[in-house]
């Protein structure tokens, strides 16, 4: 038998039952892991158990699995558990928003899968989407960009958008549910040009900023030496504390062009009041900054790996690692600090099947990152796959994009490496394919998972050269 993600172990019966639901619960102390279960399915009862409610969903969520791939339910006994802690998934909404329906479609396929972190990113260079009591004016003025296109920039249509409080409660609600932490990112110093168009005075020079209409990095980022800006996004952060109900929460860090801070005396005057050497070193003390407002609220926090280019980073801080050099996140495993793998090459599903075919993101594997050791390997905490969408701006191209490459990552988040195998695994992701296509879920048709190698290459090329108007 064979599932995605595959258990650690299956024995399977030669019986049969025609039982469809788990008729016993038990909760034990002897399972240690709280998301590890076992499923014990005879032909009169289907049991399963666990160290509490964690571990009985995924026995729920793999019994469903069972019944979707076979019509005969055979005997069997499943004991499973998780490779890593961390299996996520992420969705840039900040570019382009998808309904309510549409991420609950996309949260549930996910939780099928047994992911259990949904990042979702919230606020960007192209729109600030969460509504706050504290501050309306970062959705009246910081939701609204003059294009609704990014590859035809003269539309002038304007885009606007955010989802209000109640609605990104609906979403964390749905989320609990399923055992799916709801991660939310405000990205920062850079990537804050909605941030900024409402409040330019928190930029080095203080001059005006457009909420950008276009992909790209922009130079116009928060003064680091601006305290005010610091207060501003402290009352930021209070309300995204009480939206998101997680132990958790992302701050960014990442594609920060720091030319603005080397001009200003306010980041000037941090860098020389804290012995700071240079501009990466003041984006630490930034980050470590807000980070500890975050953990005087009991957060912790994640950051880009960018932040790994200046010393002095926390240790308590998460990076995940995306691009860059990867000795530099390696070494800092090595010494201890937790670590998420989300290699851009292969994991970055906004990127065509051209670029990042099936098999590779299948086989990408987390610890072979160069220079990690065995300390290393320990610290890393798991897998996310992100899906931005400066280029995607409806639900048939998100959901095309995302599967069936996410049941590849679910994979490698959950099963152990010695049960992993493609083959196998394709045959399984093809039955599931059609169910959920059956379902009304856009999985991408087989052929366009591994494309041919010629093909590649001039589709690679055509994604990256687009036909502006
Ligand atoms: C990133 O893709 N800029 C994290
Ligand atoms: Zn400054």
């Amino acid at each position: 038998m064979r599932l995605i993600p595959q258990p650690k172990s299956i024995e399977l019966y030669s019986e049969t039952t025609k039982l469809r639901e788990i008729t016993d619960f038990e909760i034990t102390s002897e399972i240690k892991n709280d998301e590890s279960y076992e499923l014990i399915i005879t032909s009169d009862k289907i049991t399963a158990r666990a160290s509490g409610e964690k571990g009985l969903h995924y026995a729920r969520v793999s019994l469903k699995q069972i019944l979707k791939l076979y019509d005969e339910i055979p005997c069997l006994k499943i004991k499973d558990e998780p490779r890593f802690p961390h299996r996520g998934f992420m969705i840039d909404c900040a570019r382009h928003m998808f309904s309510l329906d549409e991420l609950k479609k996309m949260i549930s396929t996910a939780a099928d899968f047994k992911f259990n972190k949904f990042h979702w990113h919230l606020s960007d260079d192209q729109g600030f989407r969460i509504e706050l009591e504290s501050l309306p004016e970062l959705t009246e003025k910081g939701s609204v960009r003059h294009c609704d296109n990014f590859r035809n920039c003269k539309s002038e249509k304007e885009y606007h958008g955010f989802y209000t409080k109640d609605q990104i409660r609906e979403i964390v609600e749905f989320c609990r549910y399923r055992f799916i932490d709801v991660i939310p990112e405000f990205d920062m110093p850079g990537h804050q040009s909605a941030l900024l168009h409402v409040f330019p005075q928190y930029t080095c020079k203080g001059t005006a900023v457009e909420v950008k209409t276009k992909e790209g990095i922009f130079k116009d980022i928060i003064c680091a030496g601006n305290l005010e800006a610091h207060a501003c996004i402290e009352k930021i952060l209070d309300e995204l504390c009480e939206l998101f109900p997680y132990d958790t929460v992302h701050i960014g860090g990442d594609e920060v062009p720091k030319n603005n801070w080397k001009s200003c005396g306010k980041c000037r005057k941090i860098m020389l009041d804290n012995g700071l050497k240079d501009e990466n070193e003041l984006q630490c003390w930034f980050i470590n900054k807000m980070a500890d407002y975050l953990k005087n609220k009991d957060k912790k926090c994640i950051v880009w790996n960018d932040c790994l280019k200046g010393k002095g980073l926390s240790q308590e801080l998460t990076i995940q690692h995306w691009m860059g050099k990867p000795q530099k996140s390696a070494k800092t495993a090595n010494n201890g600090q937790k670590i998420i793998m989300s290699p851009f090459m292969p994991f970055y599903v906004d990127y065509p099947y051209d670029m990042h075919p099936l098999r590779a993101v299948y086989s990408l594997e987390p610890e072979n990152l160069r220079g990690l050791n065995k300390t290393g390997k320990r610290n890393i905490k798991g897998v996310e796959s992100p899906i931005w969408t400066e280029f995607i701006n409806n639900n048939s191209r998100l959901e095309y994009m995302c599967f069936p490459r996410w049941f590849a990552v679910a994979e490698t988040g959950w099963t152990v490496k010695e049960n992993k195998n493609y083959k196998e695994f394709l045959s399984v992701c093809r039955k599931l394919s059609d169910i959920y296509k059956k379902n009304g879920l856009n999985v991408a048709p087989e052929e366009d998972w591994n494309p041919r190698i010629s093909e590649r290459l001039y589709k690679t090329l055509s994604f990256f050269l687009p036909k502006r108007k």
